[in-house]
């Protein structure tokens, strides 16, 4: 499309949208005051996510819920959770059997499920976990069914629509479990260092917090969000790493250099490790625009568009932009190292007052499981042909990443 119309470009998805991977142009979207866009999150999605979720609220409902979530997945925050990331990921590991094949991202699906469990919605007991576990596939099995998107297509709303009422008996049964986690949480106040209990601290200016609903809503929204980008992220490292053996040699270096797996300041300074998590982000973005509805008119590059339609930031479009990313199909990381990339011209995150609660999260989380493989064992691509990309779930992520597993001579 901007081959052949240029940029911007209009296009008609879940509306008219005017289309840009231009940085000026993002800088214009993300940049915008505030009321400059509304949110119309369509009720199917409002099914699933909830009424109180922050994707689904506008104006200072949005603030306020935005203000009371970001400090969880920050800072201190992400700092106290660096053990349990690790040790979930060394756990994993040791499941493994040297010689034996896995896929990546089944592998990383588990790893991260577990992750979101224990860090975010506080599961401590290993028998919980299972409970959990099932919950959680039961949610995602019926959001990624055939005949649940395609009710979201057709905006089948109905109640006793039996996609929905699937959806909804499932959602309900990971709802039960986490009002349980809150409820022993208020019962024995007892210090604990997980998202959801950071989340029910949490107060606003005027001394308000998160209601019971408005929690777990937000910590399912989480989960659906999140989830899924880290496990793809994480595959596409194993997909590339294995077709680039340059620069798995040299991360696999800057890795065995480190004095230890669990020094969790010296994994998040390692430069090379930065640039691969960067990399990855970059050439295939899970989410590939983010797009936001206009309350008003808006000009964008140079073009006035009415109230109404949607305009969008195209990051599968920046990221290849050869004048900011040089030879644009090549897995090439150093390019992270050679310069750095501001918020309009590398956005896997979005940006401006929306961009993604979980950003530095998941880099967190990300870098701190790569670096516990990578130290602990070794990983061969079995299919190195060209990477395939596919529908994984509601996103795109590349196919058939099958890695085999070595012990660490
Ligand atoms: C590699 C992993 C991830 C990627 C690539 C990613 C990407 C994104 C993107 C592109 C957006 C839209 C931002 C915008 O509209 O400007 C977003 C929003 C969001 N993400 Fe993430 N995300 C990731 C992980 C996470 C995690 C782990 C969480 C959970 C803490 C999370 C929670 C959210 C939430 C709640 C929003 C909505 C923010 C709002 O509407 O204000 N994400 N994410």
């Amino acid at each position: 499309m901007r081959a052949r119309y240029g940029d911007p470009f209009t296009m008609h998805t879940v509306g008219l949208t005017v289309v840009t991977g231009n940085p000026d142009g993002i800088r214009q979207i993300f940049s915008a005051p505030f009321g400059t866009y509304h949110v119309d999150l369509p009720r199917s999605l409002r099914r699933v996510l909830g009424q109180h979720s922050l994707n689904g609220l506008d104006g200072e409902a949005r603030r306020r819920t935005r203000k009371l979530l970001a400090p969880g997945f920050h800072g201190d925050s992400l700092r106290n959770l660096a053990g349990v990331i690790h040790a979930t990921a060394v756990e994993a590991l040791s499941g493994w059997t040297d010689g034996e094949v896995r896929d990546a991202r089944q592998a990383m699906h588990a790893i991260g499920l577990d992750v979101i469990l224990k860090t975010m919605f506080g599961v401590e007991q290993a028998a919980r976990l299972g409970e959990f576990r099932q919950a959680v596939l039961g949610l995602t099995q019926s959001l990624g069914s055939m005949a649940y998107l395609l009710s979201t297509v057709l905006r089948i709303d109905r109640d006793d629509w039996p996609p929905n009422r699937r959806l909804d008996a499932a959602r309900e049964r990971l709802a039960a479990l986490l009002r349980e986690n809150i409820a022993v949480r208020r019962a024995d106040g007892a210090p604990r260092v997980d998202i959801l209990s950071r989340l029910m601290e949490a107060r606003a200016e005027d001394g308000a917090g998160f209601s019971d609903d408005a929690l777990v809503d937000n910590l399912i929204t989480n989960l659906v969000a999140g989830h899924e980008p880290s496990v793809l992220t994480l595959t596409w490292a194993f997909a590339w790493l294995g077709r680039h053996p340059q620069a798995a040699a040299r991360l696999q270096e800057e890795i065995d250099g480190l004095g230890s797996d669990d020094d969790f300041a010296a994994i998040q300074a390692l430069p090379y490790l930065d640039a691969v998590v960067k990399e990855c982000l970059r050439l295939y973005p899970a989410v590939p625009e983010v797009m936001r509805m206009l309350s008003v008119p808006f000009e964008l590059c140079g073009y006035a568009l009415p109230a109404g339609i949607n305009v969008a930031a195209c990051a599968a479009l920046l990221h290849m932009d050869p004048a900011l990313y040089p030879d644009p199909e090549r897995f090439y990381p150093e390019r992270f190292l050679e310069r750095t990339f501001n918020g309009f011209e590398f956005i896997p995150f979005g940006g401006g007052e929306r961009i993604c609660v979980g950003n530095q999260y998941s880099v967190f989380e990300i870098k701190i499981i790569l670096a516990v493989l990578l130290r602990r064992g070794r990983f061969s691509l079995l299919d190195t042909r060209p990477v395939r990309v596919t529908r994984c779930g509601f996103l795109m992520g590349p196919a058939d990443v099958l890695v085999r597993y070595r012990e660490k001579p």
